[in-house]
């Protein structure tokens, strides 16, 4: 055996300091967790896509009594954009949250699941998903789930060949 090292490389700056493509998607996300229906974690996220043809389709956590059933924002925006806009290639995504009325200074990092699902957009599509994460101190840019998700499971690691 050998020891191997993964480098991770990612933007991280205030807001204020990012690309106006992602400004613009960042801004969308905010205004997206006015949407979030959270009445049990009362932590309010939204997300935005921007799709190839400049479509911006935003989301927000959807929450339910049966904890299980809510759903991420990050989902609720890839699944919905994806049922909206069949075929269309998701170029990024911003996510931002809020609770008792403030942003977060240091963004969230989306889970596992979300994660999983934005690795297969990624396949899918075959091209990469930037990420940004909002916060109102520092937000961080991804430049493609592998950053985020190294190692993880995808319909090519289905073959015995
Ligand atoms: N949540 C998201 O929507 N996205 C994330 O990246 C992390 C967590 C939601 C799920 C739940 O409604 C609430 O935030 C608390 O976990």
């Amino acid at each position: 055996m050998e020891k191997r090292n993964i480098e991770i490389s990612y933007m991280a700056g205030a807001p204020e300091t990012l690309d106006a493509e992602s400004r613009m998607l960042a801004d969308a996300a905010c205004k997206a967790t006015e949407s979030s229906y959270s009445p049990y974690s009362h932590f309010q996220v939204g997300a935005a896509v921007l799709l190839e043809d400049g479509t911006v389709v935003t989301g927000s956590n959807q929450e339910n009594a049966a904890y299980p059933s809510g759903l991420c924002a990050e989902r609720v925006t890839i699944f919905s954009a994806g049922a909206q806009h069949p075929g269309k290639k998701i170029k990024a995504l911003a996510i931002a949250a809020q609770t008792g009325g403030t942003f977060l200074k240091a963004p969230i990092t989306p889970c596992g699941a979300c994660r999983q699902v934005m690795t297969e957009v990624e396949s899918r599509q075959g091209s990469p998903l930037r990420i940004i994460l909002f916060g109102t101190e520092q937000s961080l840019v991804f430049d493609g789930i592998s950053s985020l998700m190294p190692f993880c499971f995808g319909a090519e690691n289905m073959s015995a060949e």
